[in-house]
């Protein structure tokens, strides 16, 4: 446990008790199966009326949900099922958490906007709550993850100019393949998936790429362009990649570099952050500290688009007023609602709950593994899991009709790069929806025996 939450920790709370998590999750249906049976009439009026007029930028699963309460959700026409997404890790705090809920209608019906031009009463509060907790001088508020990394990013390469020497226009910023930060310009130009960049040249300059968790390969870098690199920015583990972890020695030998080389390691803490790892943010796994950490996602347990940097001083106060924003970012409903997501993850104790959740998942997963045929391998940490499918009998969709057979078991999930399937539940869960889900999982990946 990192040294700010321990002081947080120290402070009396109330942990999400067994009895809690159940009163406050809707009751499991018994013997829940909706198997061959086709999408209830308003499922289906919903999915045809979206797919005549909505862009195609998205292939969501057949599924149409209007409900949600702790880790379940409910469909258009009733069916009830375990959300193991947690809109990809926003949703830390389970659907609708009252706190967060109460936070947003009442700040809502206050005072919703007042962009920056002038000073609201509320961000302050945040600001301090998060700076604390997080262990760093100052918070920059923003709506989105992605401009959560743009964020990072010019202020990475402000840094490298102002304090590091760079030479205008210079600046480069690491990252690794397989990453995912978003759909930008600046995160297409970075990325290596073809699906997320390819068509949309020309691409934004000044980002090198190196294979993820290889030492060896980012220090040769560093060798050639150390001098003016103005930040690693990494994700702790690659979430979109399909939840690859890294060696324990990575993180700390990527944070030892960039002290040798004098640039900024910027952690991307978008998916892994606030609890989903078992800790409060998955670098705390191996003790390290990064320089900058972007967060978003679960910042507002998914009621309202919050995204946030966090550094000292010496790196944030390069930017000047007028030099960059957001009309939304800092908002007094985002601050509000910031400060009970925050504060209920730490309360109710979702992090230590994540953990041995994390834990009973990962037992029945590996059961899986021993098991089903096409069930090759997992991993992951705390609540962020991976199940990987052999796919050999249908290359790159055979992981879907798993979701598919699991959807239909009352359970939600997403393949992520083919064959990979992401089990990510809400940190609220409890032993009984994990065994629900094993269950559910087992059953159809038995399937394909
Ligand atoms: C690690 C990481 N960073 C950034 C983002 C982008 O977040 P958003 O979709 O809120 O812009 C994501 C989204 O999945 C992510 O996983």
């Amino acid at each position: 446990m990192c040294r700010t939450l321990r002081a947080f920790a120290a402070k009396p709370r109330s942990p999400l008790s067994r009895a809690a998590v159940r009163a406050y999750s809707a009751k499991p249906a018994a013997n829940k199966s909706y198997e061959g049976e086709p999408l209830g009439p308003k499922s289906a009026a919903a999915v045809a009326r979206e797919a005549k007029v909505g862009a195609e930028n998205y292939a969501p699963l057949p599924v149409v949900l209007s409900k949600g309460l702790g880790c379940r959700v409910w469909d258009a026409d009733g069916r009830e099922y375990l959300d193991f997404l947690s809109a990809y890790s926003a949703v830390n705090q389970g659907h609708c958490h009252p706190k967060i809920t109460a936070a947003l209608s009442a700040q809502a019906s206050t005072l919703a906007l007042t962009s920056r031009a002038f000073h609201n009463d509320v961000l302050g509060e945040w600001c301090e709550y998060a700076t604390k907790l997080f262990g760093y001088d100052r918070l920059l508020p923003m709506n989105t993850g992605v401009e959560g990394g743009e964020t990072a990013v010019k202020l990475a390469r402000r840094w490298a100019y102002d304090k590091k020497g760079v030479a205008p226009g210079d600046a480069v910023v690491i990252m690794a393949t397989d990453n995912f930060w978003g759909r930008s310009i600046a995160a297409l130009s970075s990325s290596s998936d073809p699906t997320c960049r390819g068509g949309f040249g020309p691409y934004a300059p000044g980002f090198e790429l190196v294979p993820y968790d290889d030492l060896g390969a980012l220090s040769a870098l560093l060798d050639d362009i150390g001098h003016r690199t103005a930040a690693v920015f990494l994700e702790p583990i690659q979430g979109e990649a399909g939840v690859v972890v890294p060696g324990d020695a990575y993180l700390p030998g990527v944070k030892a570099l960039c002290e040798k080389h004098g640039c900024l390691f910027v952690a991307d803490e978008v998916q892994t952050g606030i609890g989903r790892t078992g800790e409060l943010l998955a670098v705390d796994r191996v003790g390290v500290r990064p320089d900058m950490l972007v967060l978003g996602k679960a910042l507002s347990g998914g009621a309202y688009p919050v995204s946030a940097v966090l550094c000292d001083d010496d790196v944030m106060l390069n930017v000047r007023p007028g030099e960059h924003g957001s009309t939304y970012g800092g908002n007094p409903v985002a601050c509000k609602v910031g400060l009970a997501a925050l504060s209920c993850l730490i309360d109710e104790g979702m992090i230590a709950n994540a953990k041995a959740m994390g834990d009973a998942l990962d037992a029945r997963l590996k059961a899986c593994v021993a098991d089903r045929r096409i069930a090759l391998a997992t991993r992951g940490a705390g609540l962020l899991r991976a199940l990987i499918i052999d796919d050999a009998d249908k290359p790159g969709a055979l992981a879907y009709d798993v979701c598919l057979a699991l959807r239909d078991r009352g359970v939600l999930a997403k393949p992520t790069h083919g064959n990979i399937i992401r089990l990510a539940p809400p940190l609220v869960i409890a032993q009984a929806d994990i065994d629900e889900a094993a269950d559910a999982l087992d059953d159809a990946l038995k399937l394909f025996d």
